[in-house]
Order: structure tokens, then sequence, then C-alpha cells
């Protein structure tokens, strides 16, 4: 397997479950569609709103900055704040998660670097909760938006400026870099009239396909992570997914049997990563294909309400609360399992418990056969009841395999939407609540919304118990 993710998807063929699946007659007359969104993607990379697809070819020397602006935050601070939320705040926990220490911010902190957090929501309680436990003026805030308009993201940029103002004067534009759009929205200019360190967020690059831009570099860059390997993981899946064939193009083929499956009704997307590490790749994956997939209508304009429902599951933790559900429950799903075959450690379950074969049957074994075999067990399980399933294997989580599996999972998205012929990379539902919040908070430019949502129906008590 080397360094190398694979894509197992025989439990999705009708040779594993029977009706409930696929064969390759199925797939193969599909050939034109899975073609045609192939042709679309290789014509299309690179433009638009597709600047993701080339991050891992043109960045050279903004790693550069990255990695020299990390050291000088790792020797000048103790804490680095993201204050983001969505494409800004997904991608940066998902790394900090898949590859730092798994109780990272515990650690002494000679075992560490700086301590990390990432705000995202704007429930009040959290925002005081860090205010507790980080000394404002030892923390780097690194705030994050693309539109510099967001009012989650700004609502935390001016508590905090208001706070290091208060404890640092004029100094306090040291303790912010500022990752926006080079060109527009609001941020950029504060960035500029303040002398903010600036990071720049390319125009074609949107929030959910940005984490291998300054969006979750830099963060990750901060936590030691090796970022030039996670680019060229990326770089690497990319280049394995060059065939037009489904049979050699893993992307391709994962993306023509999930828009199979929901051609069959299956609108939902289960994520069950058998790892903890990779617990945050399904939130990030969550936004990646509910945002991009979910769409109303085709690029012609036919109203289609499209989109599968993704769901976060933890392997094996999930296996006690919704695989009872997986396994016998209605036949509307596919479930995408990730696995880790080797971990960064292990641990032996000791002898013990002789006299109780119902125990002692653990003993010997490590924690990573236990997982990895209640993986197996629960794909047995799946397959047996017949409900569709496939596994992305990882050899091992680093930041080569990390990086490849989120090109993996972008390249999915975009095969998928140019197959459902929508527009992957809008969101016009997310700025639909975006505008209403900012219409019911008065902001000028916004009364025409706001005069709508006046003109709503009042809600009747009679349907309040
Ligand atoms: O994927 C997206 O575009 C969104 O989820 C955005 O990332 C999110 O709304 C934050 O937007 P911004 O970066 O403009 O603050």
């Amino acid at each position: 397997m080397g360094q190398n993710i694979k894509f197992d998807f025989n439990n999705m063929m009708a040779k594993f479950i029977g009706s409930e699946g696929f064969t390759d007659d199925e797939i193969f007359a599909l050939g034109d569609t899975s073609k045609a969104a192939f042709d679309f993607f290789k014509a299309n990379r690179g433009t638009g709103m597709m600047g993701w697809s080339e991050l891992p070819y043109n960045q050279a020397d903004v790693v550069a900055d990255m990695i020299d602006t990390a050291d000088y935050v790792r020797s000048n601070f103790d804490n680095f704040v993201v204050l983001g939320i969505g494409g800004s705040a997904l991608g940066p926990t998902a790394a900090f998660q898949a590859l730092c220490h798994l109780r990272y911010n515990d650690l002494p902190a000679k075992k560490r670097g700086v301590k990390f957090f990432v705000e995202d929501n704007v429930d009040p309680e959290r925002m005081l909760a860090l205010l507790d436990v980080v000394d404002v003026k030892k923390t780097m805030f690194n705030v994050i938006t693309k539109s510099g308009a967001t009012s989650e993201t700004m609502s935390q940029y001016l508590i905090i400026t208001k706070i290091l103002k208060e404890k640092l004067g004029d100094k306090y534009s040291k303790n912010i870099v500022a990752t926006t759009s080079a060109e527009k929205g609001n941020l950029i200019k504060l960035a500029k009239a303040e002398g903010f360190k600036t990071f720049f967020i390319p125009d074609s690059v949107g929030g959910r396909f940005s984490e291998m831009c300054p969006v979750g570099l830099f963060p990750a860059a901060v936590l030691g992570i090796d970022i030039e390997a996670m680019l060229k993981g990326a770089e690497y899946m990319d280049k394995k997914c060059e065939s037009a064939n489904p049979f050699e193009n893993m992307a391709l083929m994962a993306a023509l049997l999930q828009f199979m499956a929901m051609k069959r009704g299956k609108n939902i997307s289960v994520m069950m990563p058998y790892a903890d590490s990779l617990k945050y790749v399904a939130d990030w994956y969550c936004q990646l294909w509910g945002e991009s997939l979910g769409k109303a209508v085709t690029l012609d304009k036919k109203t289609v309400n499209v989109g599968q429902t993704p769901v976060k599951a933890l392997g094996v933790t999930d296996q006690h609360s919704q695989v009872q559900l997986y396994t016998e429950g209605p036949f509307d799903k596919v479930l995408t399992i990730i696995g880790v075959e080797k971990f960064r450690g292990d641990v032996e379950i000791p002898e013990g418990a002789e006299e109780f074969p119902d125990v002692n049957f653990l003993c010997g074994h490590t924690m990573s056969e236990l997982i990895n075999t209640e993986r197996v067990a629960t794909e047995y399980a799946l397959t047996h009841s017949k409900h569709m399933n496939n596994t992305i294997m990882l050899p091992e989580v680093n930041a080569f395999t990390f990086g490849q599996l989120l090109m993996f999972f972008q390249l999915q998205t975009a095969y998928c939407g140019a197959m459902l012929n929508i527009d992957t990379f809008n969101q016009p539902g997310v700025e639909e609540g975006k505008n209403a919040t900012y219409a019911l908070f008065n902001r000028n430019g916004y009364e025409k919304k706001k005069e709508e949502l006046d003109s709503a129906p009042a809600k009747s008590d009679k349907y309040i118990i």
C-alpha cells in the first residue's frame, strides 16, 4: 500500500449486496455521464471557482512566507486562535485533530507548540470560556474570512480587537493575522489600515475548498504540520485521478457510485472514520458534500432539489448508537467508512481475567487490532444486511495521506456536481441566511429583505405549546 490511499467499493456491488447493489453493466452504461463530468472538470479546472485544483502547484512563495510567519508565532506567543466559521474553521479543525497529538493542548508546554483554538460558533459561553483560558496579550488571532462580511467572524473580530486594544494599545495589530480576499471585502481594508500581517484567499477558491490555501495551511504551519507534505499529498491524488476511466480514477468512481445511489433514492451519505484523528474530517466532509451538492436548480435552471444529506459518525463509538439503524433501517443511505491500517501508536490489551472466557479472548491483542477488527465486522454486518457501503483505507494518518484524502473528496464532489449538472461551487441557501441576519440587524442596504421578513405571516400561538 505504501503511502497510497485506496478506495474499496466491493460492497456497493450486486455481487455482495444483491439487487441493492450495482452491476458492472450499470456502471458501463453511465460511461458517457462519467466521461462528461471528467471532461468538464478537466476543461474548467483552475478557472471560475475551481482554483482549488491548482493549489498544490502555485503556492511556493506563500508557503515559504507561512512557514516563516509560523516560526515567528511559535517563538513569540503562547496561544493561536482561529476566528472564522464554515470553510474557514472546519479545515483547520480537521487538520489539527488529524495531525497533532489528540490531547495536544493538555500536553506540558515543552512537548507541544502554542496552544490552539478554533472559535467557530458565536455562542457567548464559548467566547467567555476562551477568554478564561488565554491571555490575549500572548495570543495570536488569525481572523479568516474571504468575504470580510460574515457576521460570526466579524463579531468575533470586533470583540477581540477591543480587548486587544485595551491591553496593548497601538501595538495590538501585531497580535492579528488576517486571511482574506486580496481585493474585496472589509477585512482587507481593515488589515491595510491597521497594518495586520495578511495572507490571501484566491478569488477562485471557495470556503469549503480552501483547506489547501492559507486558510488551512497557515494554522497547520503554526502547529508544526508539514504543509509541503500536505500539498504533495493533494498533488499525488490529483495525478492519480488523471484517467477518464472510473475504474482507474478513484474519485471519479466514488462520484459515479454516489450519483447512481442518488438516482436510486439513497439521499443520505454517512461518513464514518474509524480513527479519532479523522473525526473532524467527517465534519469537513459534511460541509463539502452538503453545501456543494444540495442545490435547487441545474445549470440550465431546471428545478431539481438534489443533494445527499451528509451524516457524520465515528467508529467504533457509533456502532453503539447509529449502526443499528444503518444495518436494519431503510435502504436510503450509503455508508463510507474510513479505515487506518497502521496507527501512530498502539496499546496492548494485557493478559488477565483468565477465568472469564468472554473477556479473556481480547487478551494479547492490541487496541489497533480491535478497532480494525470492529471496522471489518461493521462492513460485514452492513453487507450482510445488503446496505451499500464502501471503504477508504489510509496506510497511516500523516500530512501526505491527509492531503490525498482531502483532494480525493474535493475531486469526488466536483465530479458528482458535474454529473448532477448543478453549480457545485455556489451556496445561495447560505447567502439567504446571511442576508436575513443582516436585515434583522437593520444593516444598511438590506431594507428590502427586512420588509420581506416583516411581511411574513406572524407566528400563531396555536402552534406553540
Ligand atoms: O463554503 C463556504 O463558502 C462557506 O461555508 C464559508 O466558508 C462561510 O460562510 C464563511 O465565509 P467567509 O469566509 O466569507 O467568512
